[in-house]
């Protein structure tokens, strides 16, 4: 069997849930026998872009290399999760326009639940001033208009929203349906 790719993206806050939904759907999807890449913020800014920074022209470069990374993978049939801030409506758009079968992934959660879950500590620095420019503080973060999904992960487990994803992607017939089990 040989499943066309696509391009999941997952865009929200940082501390929203991105990774851990992601991770929960690459297991997934591994388990359901396809080959999976999964490109992660926190990780591809230690390699492919680690010259970069947090200014609207840094993070538009990070996401245009990722979108090219995206664009290879995808098109040869390969599952893209990305799950990246990606604060910009328009670099969004160019993922969008340049990947197959691009599907954006909201993850929804209020700031106020972000700063409280403070897993990096990061939350706390940018309140104190110490890190400037943090997105939901004091740097933008455009809210997708049309996205194919939106996840709220402070009304719902990361299990049900990987389940939600995993639903999603069924539908489209972009992965085999799992069989019941008895
Ligand atoms: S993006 O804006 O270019 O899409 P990306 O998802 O790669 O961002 O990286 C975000 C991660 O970098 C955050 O989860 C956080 O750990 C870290 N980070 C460091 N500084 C900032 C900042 N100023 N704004 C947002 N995230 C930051």
């Amino acid at each position: 069997m040989c499943n066309e790719g696509f391009t999941l993206w997952f865009t929200g806050l940082s501390g929203s849930g991105k990774t851990t939904i992601a991770k929960i759907v690459e297991a997934e999807l591994r388990a359901r026998g396809l080959r999976v890449e999964r490109l992660d913020g926190d990780i591809v800014r230690q390699s492919l872009t680690r010259d970069l920074g947090f200014s609207k022209e840094d993070r538009d470069k990070n996401i245009e290399r990722v979108t090219f990374v995206a664009k290879l993978l995808s098109r040869n049939g390969v599952a893209v999760i990305a799950s990246f801030i990606s604060p910009y409506r328009a670099a969004r758009a160019r993922a969008r326009a340049e990947t197959t079968n691009f599907i954006e992934v909201y993850v929804k959660c209020p700031i106020e639940v972000c700063i409280e879950r403070d897993v990096k500590g990061l939350y706390a620095k940018a309140l104190a001033g110490e890190i400037k420019g943090f997105t939901g503080i004091d740097d933008p973060y455009e809210e997708p208009e049309n996205p194919e999904l939106t996840i709220e992960t402070d009304k719902e487990s990361p299990e049900e929203s990987a389940a939600r994803v995993l639903a999603y992607l069924e539908e489209r017939g972009l992965i085999p349906v799992k069989e019941a089990q008895h």
